[in-house]
């Protein structure tokens, strides 16, 4: 019996239970809910697997602790070691990857709701999803602000010191010589408050015609991580991870579908389930 399971290949009856709700009820439309896992396609590391993961190997910034890298003190003290990594992650070195081409697909059939995402590479924008339909609850590189003052700055100030790499040669404020730094939400920093207002809005709506669908993510960083779990229970919710995760695991419904395996793999499966196939097609080969 094992290896006739075995010989299945993989389960795919989460995403085809995806495609049966969204085929049945052509009003349903989706909000995401992802993290860094849609992008480790697109040669971006993640920041929890094991080996690869981002926490894994900022050794050579000789760090405390790992998270420090994402610390508003510790950026305080020494901006070094969050310049050098921001050089690694800055936007315009990736492609999306088809989990992001996914989205945009829902965006551009009128079947999108929202995307909330936790990663700051803006590929979400490099797909073509308009900003109406993005929320990056951990900031991105686009706006940028002193931390002292908070006097706005657009991006060059701050790109044009990470791609120098003169050491200890940081972006200051005009104004009251402050750092400037890139509105990425740092552990000990709020989540921009456009993340809790449009969260409060939708949920209002999930309660009909609407699925949840959560994609590469741990589910490890509150309050991002809280979401599922505020899902109306009439809201069909489901999981695109290569491990079950958070509440999906802690909190597992009846209702809920999971797909264990590559987000990429899931966005290609939903999108035969829905018949999608030649404008997915037109889309990748854009790239
Ligand atoms: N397909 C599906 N799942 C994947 C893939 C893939 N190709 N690659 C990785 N994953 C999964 C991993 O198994 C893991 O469960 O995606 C998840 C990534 O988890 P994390 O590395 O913890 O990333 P994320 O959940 O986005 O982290 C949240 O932590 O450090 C903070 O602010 C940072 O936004 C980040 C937050």
């Amino acid at each position: 019996v094992l290896n006739i399971l075995a010989m299945a290949g993989p389960d795919y009856s989460a995403l085809k239970q995806i495609g049966a709700i969204l085929n049945k009820n052509p009003k349903c439309k989706v909000v995401f809910l992802v993290g860094a896992g849609v992008s480790t396609a697109c040669g971006i590391p993640d920041f929890r697997t094991p080996g690869t993961g981002l926490y894994d190997n900022l050794e050579k910034l000789n760090l405390p602790f790992a998270e420090a890298v994402f610390d508003i003190e510790y950026f305080e003290k020494n901006p070094q070691p969050f310049y050098a990594l921001a050089k690694e992650l800055y936007p315009g070195n990736f492609q999306p990857s088809k989990l992001h081409y996914l989205m945009r697909l829902f965006q551009d059939k009128g079947r999108l709701r929202r995307v909330y995402t936790q990663n700051i590479d803006t590929l979400e924008r490099a797909a073509g999803l308009r900003d109406e339909f993005i929320i990056e609850a951990h900031g991105s590189f686009h706006a940028n602000h002193c931390i002292k003052c908070d006097k706005q700055y657009s991006m060059d100030k701050f790109k044009t010191k990470i791609l120098a790499e003169k050491p200890d040669d940081f972006a200051k404020c005009e104004s009251c010589k402050g750092l400037i730094k890139p509105k990425i939400v740092f552990f000990g920093e709020n989540l921009p408050s456009v993340f809790f207002d449009t969260w409060d809005g939708d949920l209002e709506l999930l309660s009909k015609d609407h699925i949840v669908i959560v994609a590469g993510t741990s589910l490890s960083v509150y309050p991002f991580a809280a979401l599922p779990t505020e899902v109306p229970k009439a809201t069909p919710r489901a999981l695109l991870n290569l491990q079950v995760a958070g509440d999906f695991k802690s909190n597992p419904r009846k209702s809920d579908m999971i797909f264990k395996g590559e987000a990429e793999e899931a966005a290609e499966v939903i999108v035969q389930e829905l018949g999608w196939e030649d404008a997915f097609e037109t889309l990748l080969e854009q790239e």
